[in-house]
């Protein structure tokens, strides 16, 4: 399976790929708006799993070319510019493709942080809106936390809840995601559940901020 990270140089995009580097036999690609930066990130990545032991297959690529031929294109780009990089990529993206947004929208003030969805209601509905008709979209990773992900040392324990209206995609990104140690996918049903999902992501980042000793955290159904 081929994964390409747009905006794999940020900061879920390094998580990710280090953990589905480490953990799995994928090869990954890291894409960027700069073919260089991707490349540089890429390699920087393979580095830090080499001295692990870890032989990977992390190569770097503008983001047009990176996605080009993927099976799973992630879009680790910030949810403000997620529609345009959506637009950017569309001629390179086809039907047998799955596309996977962890992009959460929130607003901050002194109390804390904000849940804050475009007007379609959710990123991933939005992302659903701007995909070429026939391509599957995957809403999955939104409460997970980069820095937990890229310690590799830290053991995760966490779930990550899947959304989408089509049956076989959420089916290949769950098997992708259960290939990754201590990460457990769960389905929270179609598109149209994405806000719940979303939302939980600043909640995450407030009981992380007001509560001691708590850091990185993650969610975990029983
Ligand atoms: N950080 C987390 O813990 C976390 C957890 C769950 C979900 N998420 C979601 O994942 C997404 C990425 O988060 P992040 O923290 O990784 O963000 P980030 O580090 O700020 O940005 C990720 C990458 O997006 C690209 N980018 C920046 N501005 C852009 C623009 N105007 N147009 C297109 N690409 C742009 C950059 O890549 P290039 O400059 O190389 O193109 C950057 O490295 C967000 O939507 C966030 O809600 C984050």
């Amino acid at each position: 399976v081929k994964i390409a990270i747009a905006g794999g140089t940020g900061d879920i995009g390094e998580g990710l790929t280090l953990r589905f580097a480490r953990d799995t036999d994928h090869r990954l690609v890291v894409g960027s708006r700069e073919a260089e930066k991707a490349q540089s990130a890429a390699s920087e990545y393979q580095s830090r799993l080499e001295t692990r032991g870890v032989e990977a297959d992390i190569s770097g690529a503008e983001n047009t070319a990176a996605v080009t031929d993927a099976d799973v294109v992630v879009l680790a780009v910030p949810p403000y510019h997620i529609g345009d990089t959506v637009v950017s990529i569309r001629d390179h993206l086809s039907g047998d493709q799955v596309v996977v947004s962890p992009a959460v929208g929130m607003r901050g003030d002194d109390d804390g942080l904000h849940y804050h969805p475009p007007g379609e209601g959710s990123v991933t509905e939005l992302v659903v809106d701007r995909v070429p008709g026939k391509i599957p979209v995957v809403g999955a990773f939104h409460n997970l936390a980069a820095g937990r992900l890229s310690d590799l040392d830290a053991e995760l324990g966490f779930d990550t809840l899947l959304v989408g209206d089509d049956a076989d995609a959420k089916a290949t990104v769950a098997s992708l995601v259960e290939e990754v140690d201590d990460l457990r996918p769960l389905d929270a049903g179609p598109h149209a559940n994405a806000a719940e999902v979303e939302s939980v992501t600043p909640l995450l980042v407030n009981v992380a901020r007001y509560s001691e000793g708590m850091h990185d955290l993650g969610v975990s159904f029983h």
